[in-house]
């Protein structure tokens, strides 16, 4: 087998009511080798749980920064196989968001055996830097602007249930995305 890089660790993932996932997470300043193994590590340990997307609150870190990776398409029920997109975004910053918004489930991997009904803006522009600490400016729209959405909340202490206008214990097979 070829060796192509440091081994990457699954990273444990931290559930309510772990107060991490409460607290504002700090900017970051430093983008040096640790911060580049936390970001590898915690986009293998998104795709192991498996999950569209994952903040650094969400494995003890309390930094802003979020990984995100969904299929790149205006289709609401993407095929397993769809190719995907991935960011990775550092104090990321939604700097512009459409008026129009729609409710849509969610659920969340530190959140688990919950789903909930959450409003939000269909369209966004997020302004951050990328993991080399260069500017950077995404629109994204449906589901990619829902996850970012959900995963920016994250750095700011909130989780979804306090916005879902309800929430449930999803039945047997009602599989969702999760982040
Ligand atoms: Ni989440």
């Amino acid at each position: 087998i070829p060796f192509t890089g440091a081994p990457m660790s699954l990273l444990d993932i931290v559930s309510l009511p772990d107060p991490v996932l409460r607290r504002k997470a700090r900017k970051v300043t430093v983008f040096d080798k640790e911060l580049q193994t936390l970001i590898d590590n915690m986009i293998h340990t998104m795709r192991e749980a498996p999950g569209v997307g994952l903040a650094a609150p969400q494995v003890g870190e309390s930094i802003r920064l979020v990984v995100v990776e969904y299929p790149d398409t205006d289709d609401d029920e993407p095929d397993e196989d769809a190719p995907k997109k991935l960011y990775v975004m550092v104090n990321p910053e939604i700097v512009e968001t459409s008026e129009d918004k729609e409710l849509g489930v969610e659920g969340c991997l530190s959140v688990p055996g919950l789903v909930g009904e959450v409003e939000r803006h269909t369209r966004i522009v997020v302004k951050g830097l990328n993991r080399q600490g260069k500017p950077m400016k995404v629109k994204v729209k449906g589901w990619m602007a829902r996850i970012f959405q959900h995963e920016i909340d994250h750095l700011d202490g909130i989780v979804f249930p306090d916005r879902a206008t309800r929430v449930w214990q999803p039945r047997e097979g009602e599989e969702l995305p999760l982040d």
